[in-house]
C-alpha cells in the first residue's frame, strides 16, 4: 500500500483534474456521431436519463472505492471482495483496447490541425465532405498520424512532462467550451435547414427509440465519463477525505455531459443545414465531425483561423486523454507484470502500433475486412464500450451490492457531508443497473448476430 500517494490539492483541484481526464474526443467526436445516427432527441434523452441515475451512482461508487482502498483498481477490488479481483482486470484492459484506436482518431485531428493551419482549409470542405472519406481511404498518409500521434504520447509519458501538458490544456478547455457554443450559434443562426437539425436534435421521437439506442447511450456515458475501466477508481484513490465525493461526481458528470451536448449541437444542425437531413449524412458514423465542421469554416468569416484554433484544442483535448489512458495502462504493466517503466512503456507503444494500425487501414486497404460485420476500429470500439464496459460495470455493481455491501461506499461518502442521493444510489447499484445491463448486454449480442431485433 502507498501510503505516499499525493493528493489532489484543493476541492476545484480534483473536479478539474478529473474533468479534465473525461472531457476528451468522446465528448466532441464520439458522442455527435451517435447522436446523429440513433435518432437524435431520443438519444440525448435516454443519455441524460442514464447520466444522472446511473453514471452518477457509478462514478460515486468508483470514487469511494478509490479513495477508501487507496489503491490501483487490480488491488482495490481484491479488498472488496478477493474473487472479485477478476473485475479488476477486466477494467484495466479497456484503456488497452481503447488508446491504439482513439489514437488513430488523435492522428485524423492532427492531419486537420495541419490543414487548417497551413491554409488548406478550403481543400477539406469540397464536395460536401468528400475530402474525408478520400483521405481516409489512402493507406500511407493516416498512418504517418497515428503514428505521430502515438509516439507524441509515448514522448511525453516518457519524459513525464504530462503536467506541462495538463496546464496548457486547462487553460484551453474553457476557450474550447466557448468556440463550441459560437460555432453551434452561428450555424443555427445564418444557414438554412439548421434549425430542422436543432430540432431533430432536442426532440425526442420514440419511433426511432430501440435496445441499440440504450446501449449505444450506455457505452457513451462510460466512455465519456471514463466509467468502467477503472480511471475514477484511481482518480479516487489521490482524492482527499474533506472533499464531497457526491458534489464531485455531480460536477464532473455535469461539465461532460454539457460539452458533449454542445458539441452535438454544433454538429447535428450543420448536417441539416448541409445535407438537408439526409439519413445517410446522420449515419455517417465516426467520420460525421470531419467532414461537416470543415464546410461550417469554409463559409463563417475567418473560418480558416477559428477552424484551426478549433482543431488546436480538440487536439488538446485528445491529447491529455491518450497520455491518461498511456499512463494508466504503464502502471498495471509495471505493477503486475513486475515490468520496468521503460520496458512496460515500450510494450505499450509496440501493443498499439499491432492494434492500431490495422484500425487505421480498415478504412484502406482493408476495408473488406469485417469482424462481425464490423469495421475493424468499430470492432474495437464495440468490444470496449457496448461489451467489456457494461461487463465491468455488472460485476462492479454485483461486488458493491452485494458483497461488499452498499454501505461501505455511503460510510465513505459520509466521511464529508450526508449522502443526499443515497436511496437512489442503492437502489441503482443493486437492482435498477445491473438487470438493465444483463437485459441490454443479452439483447445486443443477440441482435447482432441474429436477426432478434427490439
Ligand atoms: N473520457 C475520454 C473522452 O471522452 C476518453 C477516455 C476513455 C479516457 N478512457 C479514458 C480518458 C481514460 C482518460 C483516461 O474522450
Amino acid at each position: 500500500m502507498s501510503d505516499n500517494r499525493s493528493s489532489f490539492t484543493g476541492k476545484i483541484g480534483f473536479v478539474l483534474a478529473a474533468a479534465g481526464s473525461a472531457v476528451g474526443l468522446g465528448n466532441i467526436w464520439r458522442f455527435p456521431y451517435l447522436a446523429a445516427q440513433y435518432g437524435g432527441g431520443i438519444f440525448l434523452l435516454v443519455y441524460i436519463i442514464l447520466a444522472v441515475t446511473f453514471g452518477f451512482s457509478l462514478m460515486v461508487c468508483e470514487i469511494a472505492i478509490g479513495r477508501k482502498t487507496k489503491l490501483s483498481p487490480i488491488g482495490a477490488f481484491k479488498v472488496l471482495d478477493k474473487r472479485f479481483t477478476f473485475a479488476g482486470y477486466l477494467a484495466t484492459i479497456v484503456p488497452l483496447i481503447i488508446l491504439p484506436y482513439y489514437s488513430v482518431i488523435g492522428g485524423w485531428v492532427m492531419k486537420y490541425l495541419v490543414g487548417f493551419a497551413s491554409g488548406q482549409g478550403a481543400k477539406m470542405a469540397v464536395d460536401k465532405g468528400a475530402f474525408f472519406g478520400k483521405y481516409i481511404s489512402s493507406v500511407g498518409e493516416p498512418i504517418v498520424w497515428f503514428l505521430t500521434f502515438i509516439a507524441l504520447t509515448t514522448v511525453i509519458v516518457f519524459f513525464g512532462v504530462e503536467k506541462g501538458i495538463e496546464k496548457v490544456s486547462k487553460f484551453m478547455m474553457p476557450i474550447l467550451v466557448v468556440l463550441i457554443l459560437f460555432i453551434s450559434i452561428y450555424t443555427i443562426v445564418t444557414m438554412d435547414g439548421a434549425w430542422e437539425g436543432v430540432l431533430y436534435y432536442i426532440t425526442p421521437d420514440f419511433s426511432h427509440f430501440s435496445i441499440k439506442t440504450v446501449l449505444a447511450a450506455m457505452g457513451q456515458l462510460f466512455y465519456s465519463m471514463s466509467l468502467a475501466m477503472g480511471i475514477m477508481i484511481t482518480f479516487g484513490s489521490y482524492m482527499k477525505k474533506d472533499i464531497s465525493i457526491e458534489a464531485s461526481a455531480r460536477q464532473i458528470e455535469i461539465f461532460d455531459t454539457i460539452v458533449a451536448f454542445l458539441a452535438g449541437l454544433m454538429i447535428i444542425p450543420a448536417v441539416f443545414a448541409f445535407s438537408g437531413g439526409d439519413p445517410e449524412a446522420l449515419g455517417q458514423g465516426p467520420g460525421l465531425m470531419f467532414s461537416t465542421l470543415p464546410q461550417i469554416f469554409d463559409v463563417m468569416p475567418g473560418g480558416q483561423i477559428i477552424g484551426a484554433v478549433f482543431f488546436l484544442m480538440v487536439f488538446f483535448a485528445a491529447l491529455t486523454s491518450s497520455i491518461s489512458l498511456m499512463e494508466t495502462i504503464v502502471s498495471v504493466a509495471c505493477d503486475k507484470l513486475k515490468l520496468s517503466r521503460n520496458t512496460a512503456l515500450i510494450s505499450v507503444f509496440v501493443l498499439c502500433l499491432i492494434l492500431g494500425v490495422p484500425s487505421s487501414l480498415g478504412y484502406s486497404a482493408w476495408s473488406t475486412v469485417k469482424i462481425v460485420g464490423l469495421q475493424i476500429l468499430d470492432f474495437f470500439d464495440f468490444i470496449s464500450n457496448s461489451v467489456l464496459m457494461p461487463i465491468t460495470a455488472f460485476f462492479t455493481c454485483i461486488c458493491v451490492g452485494y458483497f461488499t455491501k452498499p454501505k461501505y461506499v455511503i460510510d465513505e461518502v459520509e466521511h464529508t457531508s450526508p449522502f443526499k442521493s443515497r436511496r437512489l444510489f442503492s437502489v441503482m447499484i443493486k437492482y435498477v443497473a445491473p438487470i438493465c445491463i444483463v437485459l441490454i448486454l443479452v439483447s445486443s449480442v443477440l441482435s447482432t448476430f441474429t436477426s432478434f431485433k427490439i
